[in-house]
């Protein structure tokens, strides 16, 4: 029987140390499914999920409706690009339509912070936040931790750097209120203009020296610079941004020591990685995606409130 139960997953703010762990640990057992032959269990059967997706996404997208699949729920895709929402139908009145289709689980990412706290109060099926704004994108970090946890067998008091575009990230943000939690220690490395100036009152520290930053990590995530962050001018050019933020091969060899190297997707190699890195020793890049799908089983599982066994 789950211990631990919860109606929507918004965020990791706030979120206790319990329930992430009971998600970690449901998710290993789920990882045991996916290597099967057969990797199916009936656990979600008669359960109805809908993926709303309102902003473009490779992995999050496939990794839900792939974890979905494999616990046997039913499930729908909606993309707002061919839905009635380009008739100036509201999302609160697109979700509530779903919803009246007899759906019980809501999966949506969507570019306006905060969306999906506004649909957990508005409707009642479960809400999973996919990615909402720049604000949080909890299964991310879930996975995150879940691949620092699997490579390193424990995660107090370690040591993760995580560098780029803190301000604009929702990946930065999740992964920091995760990663505190769990009693790992967190510092941030990017330009000053994409440092959100809260941080420090969070308790993490920021260098804008990568060397530094990587002498004192066990774990560096990398962050997708956003392309379109040039245009604002918060950096002076991808080139300069580059030659003091980007990961090489020359940076990890200068500091020496193994670092595990994690980057969420998508990658801009040859800016904020070289590839080198990001196929080379150390990367857990690939292994990030596949927890990724046992991850958002475990989180579709605790949050449908099924009691049967995983097994
Ligand atoms: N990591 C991540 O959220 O990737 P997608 O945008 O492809 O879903």
């Amino acid at each position: 029987m789950n211990k631990i139960r919860f109606n929507h997953l918004l965020g990791l703010e706030g979120l206790s140390s319990e329930v992430i762990t009971e998600i970690l640990d449901s998710a290993e057992a789920f990882l045991k499914v996916l290597s099967r032959p057969i990797p199916r269990v009936p656990s979600l059967r008669g359960v109805t999920v809908a993926n709303l997706f309102f902003e473009s996404s490779t992995r999050t997208r496939i990794s839900f409706e792939l974890a979905e699949k494999r616990l046997s729920a039913d499930v729908v895709n909606f993309t707002a690009s061919s839905s009635s929402m380009n008739k100036g139908e509201t999302i609160l009145d697109t979700a509530r339509n779903i919803e009246a289709m007899k759906v019980d689980v809501v999966v949506i990412r969507h570019f306006a912070q905060g969306s999906p706290h506004f649909l957990a109060d508005r409707v009642n099926a479960a809400v999973i936040n996919a990615g909402d704004g720049s604000h949080e994108h909890p299964t991310q970090a879930l996975l995150d931790i879940m691949t620092i946890r699997r490579k390193t067998g424990d995660l107090k008091g370690l040591k993760v750097l995580i560098l780029g575009d803190i301000a604009h990230s929702r990946v930065a943000r999740s992964n920091i209120y995760g990663l505190l939690t769990m009693g790992v220690n967190v510092k941030i490395c990017g330009p000053s203009t994409l440092i959100p100036r809260e941080i420090e009152s969070m308790g993490i520290e920021v260098t804008h020296d990568l060397e530094e930053g990587l002498d004192w990590c066990d774990v560096v995530n990398v962050l997708r610079i956003q392309l379109e962050r040039q245009n604002e001018g918060l950096i002076p050019s991808l080139r300069e941004y580059q030659r003091s933020f980007g990961l090489t091969r020359n940076h990890l060899e200068r500091v020496g020591g193994e670092k595990i190297i994690m980057h969420p997707g998508p990658m801009n190699r040859g800016v904020e990685i070289d590839s080198d890195v990001a196929d080379g020793p150390g990367s857990v890049i690939l292994s990030q995606v596949t927890h990724g799908v046992a991850v958002r089983m475990a989180v579709l599982y605790l949050i449908s409130g099924r009691e049967q066994s995983i097994e």
